[in-house]
C-alpha cells in the first residue's frame, strides 16, 4: 500500500494560516479553498478522522461530520476512521462496554456509508507503532503549551473525575499520532477541535526541523470545518451523548417521535426561524430543513401559524424518512457480528502496516534504527 500521499501543496499548505493565529473566519476561509482543491484532485488527500467509542452517534454528528466524511469518501479521498479507544480514558476511569461501544460505532459507519474497501476503519489500540509516536512527539511540545489548550481546559472544568490525568493533558499529542501515523493531511473537524489541530501542525513542523534534514516527513495537516451550524438537542442544550438529548441514528421511528414530542420549544404561535431570539424552534426547523433538504426559512414558512406541534410533526416525519435507509442498514449489518469483527480485523491490518512504514521512517529520521 502506498503510504505517503503527496503532500497538499507544500508550499501554500506550509504557510496557510491556523485558526490560533487568525481566527475562524480565516479556517473558514482556508476551508472553501480545500473544497476546491479537492473537487479538482481528490487523489491529493488523505483524510484522517473520528470519534471516541462512548456511545452511539447522533444527528448531531450526523450533520456535524458523518456526512461530510461519506461525501469525501465518495468524491475519492482516501480516507482512515479512528475509533479512538484508548482516548475514552481522558476523561472517566474506566472505559465501560467498550466492546459494545467500539462495535457500534462500526456499525454507524457502515450504516451510513463508510465503505471499508475504500476506507481503513481501525482503533488506537490495536496499532502499536502509532502510540510509540507519541514519545518523540511529547518531546516536541512544552508543559505551557498542553495546559493552554482551551478543549483541554473545557473538558476537565467538565470531568467528574477528582483528578486530572496525564493521559488528559496529553491527548491532544496522541491524537496528533492518531493524524500523522497515516500522513493524514485534511481532517473534517468541528469547531473544539481546532487547537488540536493547530498543535498538529505545530508538531509535524517541528519534526521536520528537528530531524527531517531538508525533507518533510510529515505533511502539516489542514482543517476542513463543516458548514453546518449547530444542532441543539431536545432540551435546547448542545445535543451530546452525555445529556440524554440525542436522537441516535440507532434509535427507530417511534422512539425518535417520543423524543421530538419532549422536544423544548416556544410559547409564540407563528413559527419562525431566528437562531438569536428563538434558539429551540430555529434548531427543530434547522434539523428539519437538513433531513429535506430545504432552507429552514421555507420550512418554517410552510409552517406558519399551525404552531409548535405542525413544527414537531414535520420534523419527525423528515427525520424519520431521512433515516430509514440508514436505520435499515444499520438493522442488516447488526445481525452480522462476524462481519463487523472482520472489517475491524481488516481495518486494523491496514492501519498496522501504515504505521509501521511511518515509524521506521521516523526512526531512520531520529537514528535510532538499530
Ligand atoms: N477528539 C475527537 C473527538 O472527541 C476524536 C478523535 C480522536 C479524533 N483522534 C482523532 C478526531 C483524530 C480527528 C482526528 O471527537
Amino acid at each position: 500500500m502506498n503510504t505517503t500521499p503527496q503532500t497538499v501543496d507544500p508550499d501554500t499548505s506550509a504557510s496557510s494560516p491556523s485558526a490560533d493565529t487568525l481566527g475562524m473566519s480565516a479556517v473558514q476561509a482556508r476551508s472553501a479553498v480545500l473544497e476546491e482543491r479537492i473537487l479538482k484532485d481528490p487523489g491529493q488527500f488523505r483524510v484522517l478522522t473520528g470519534d471516541r467509542p462512548t456511545g452511539r452517534l447522533h444527528l448531531g454528528h450526523y450533520f456535524g461530520t458523518l456526512q461530510n466524511r461519506v461525501r469525501l469518501q465518495d468524491l475519492g479521498v482516501e480516507m482512515f476512521v479512528i475509533i479512538a479507544d484508548y482516548q475514552v480514558l481522558t476523561d472517566r476511569d474506566v472505559a465501560d462496554n467498550l466492546t459494545t461501544h467500539v462495535e457500534e460505532l462500526v456499525l454507524d459507519y457502515l450504516a451510513i456509508g463508510v465503505d471499508p474497501a475504500r476506507s481503513t476503519i481501525f482503533t488506537h489500540s490495536a496499532v502499536p507503532a502509532l502510540n510509540q509516536l507519541l514519545l518523540p512527539f511529547l518531546s516536541l511540545v512544552s508543559v505551557a503549551e498542553l495546559n493552554r489548550n482551551p478543549t483541554v481546559k473545557d473538558e476537565i472544568n467538565h470531568s467528574r473525575q477528582s483528578a486530572v490525568s496525564g493521559l488528559m493533558l496529553t491527548y491532544p499529542v496522541h491524537q496528533a499520532a492518531d493524524i500523522l501515523f497515516c500522513k493524514g493531511n485534511l481532517v473534517p473537524v468541528g469547531q473544539d477541535q481546532l487547537p488540536h489541530l493547530e498543535l498538529t501542525r505545530t508538531i509535524a513542523r517541528r519534526f521536520n526541523d528537528r530531524y527531517g534534514n531538508g525533507t518533510a516527513v510529515f505533511p502539516q495537516p489542514d482543517a476542513l470545518l463543516s458548514s453546518a451550524p449547530l444542532l441543539l438537542g431536545t432540551d435546547g442544550t448542545k445535543m451530546s451523548k452525555s445529556r440524554r438529548n440525542a436522537i441516535t441514528l440507532a434509535a427507530d421511528a417511534d422512539e425518535t417521535a417520543r423524543l421530538l414530542k419532549r422536544a423544548k420549544t416556544d410559547s409564540e404561535r407563528h413559527i419562525t426561524y431566528d437562531p438569536a431570539t428563538r434558539p429551540d424552534v430555529s434548531s427543530l426547523l434547522l434539523l428539519a430543513a437538513l433531513c429535506l433538504g430545504r432552507t429552514p426559512q421555507q420550512v418554517a414558512a410552510d409552517i406558519g401559524s399551525a404552531g409548535a406541534a405542525a413544527l414537531k410533526k414535520t420534523v419527525t416525519e423528515a427525520v424519520n424518512e431521512y433515516l430509514a435507509p440508514i436505520r435499515a442498514r444499520r438493522t442488516e449489518y447488526a445481525q452480522d457480528r462476524a462481519y463487523l469483527r472482520q472489517t475491524l480485523r481488516e481495518g486494523n491490518e491496514r492501519a498496522r502496516a501504515v504505521a509501521d512504514a511511518t515509524l521506521a521512517e521516523v526512526r531512520a529520521a531520529m537514528n535510532s534504527h538499530y
